[in-house]
């Protein structure tokens, strides 16, 4: 479950009910963007200052998911083909408390909120994480007063792991964004 660019991964793309789950593609990059320059969807994210930071960081995802078949997939509305965000699983690079880890995170344009489509493709990526990948856990963390976010957590059967509260170490200290929330699902 590590990157290994050498050696491609057959990739898992899969639908939902309502969404695709599929790897990105250049015309994602200017509607991921938008995301970055909403202040509402980046309210408990560090800032993507730039088209070439954002850009980066998809490349950074499009990279592992060749190299591993799964990732935070792009979720794109299957009725009009519409880019929304990204749904998907992860091994955090960041040396955390819990680490080693499979987290699983999402973050979707504002106009697909509220409509149910960020638990749907949760569900689709624990299913997808436990079922084909075989993993006996999955963790999610976030900001502290991130209530959207924990909430599709607890939708999604998720508990939280009140004791494993931690200061995520790629937040500045003193920063207000610092403090997580960790929550955990077993198989
Ligand atoms: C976090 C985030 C993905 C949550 O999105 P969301 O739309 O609130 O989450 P869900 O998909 O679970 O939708 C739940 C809402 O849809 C409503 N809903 C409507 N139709 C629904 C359906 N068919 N099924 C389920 N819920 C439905 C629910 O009642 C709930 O409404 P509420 O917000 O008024 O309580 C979104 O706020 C986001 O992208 N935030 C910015 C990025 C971010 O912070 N990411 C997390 C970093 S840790």
């Amino acid at each position: 479950m590590t990157d290994n660019a050498a050696r491609p991964r057959l990739i898992i793309e899969f639908e939902t009910e309502r969404l695709r789950m599929r790897q990105w593609r250049e015309s994602d990059l200017a509607p991921f963007f938008a995301l970055a320059c909403d202040p509402q969807v980046m309210e408990f994210l560090l800032p993507l200052a730039t088209r070439a930071d954002s850009d980066a960081m998809v490349e950074r995802i499009r990279t592992r998911i060749a190299g591993n078949g799964w990732g935070f997939w792009a979720v794109e509305h299957k009725a009009c083909g519409e880019f929304m965000g990204f749904t998907g699983l992860n091994s955090p690079l960041a040396d955390l408390p819990f680490s080693p880890c499979v987290e699983i995170g999402w973050r979707f344009a504002r106009k697909w909120w509220g409509q149910g489509f960020a638990s749907e493709a949760a569900r689709g990526a624990l299913q997808v994480g436990f079922e084909k990948l075989g993993l006996a856990k999955i963790v999610a963390f976030t900001a502290w007063n991130n209530t959207r976010s924990a909430a599709v957590m607890e939708r999604i059967g998720m508990k939280e792991d009140v004791a494993g509260a931690f200061d995520h170490p790629l937040v500045p200290d003193g920063h207000p964004l610092r403090r997580h929330r960790l929550y955990r699902i077993q198989r």
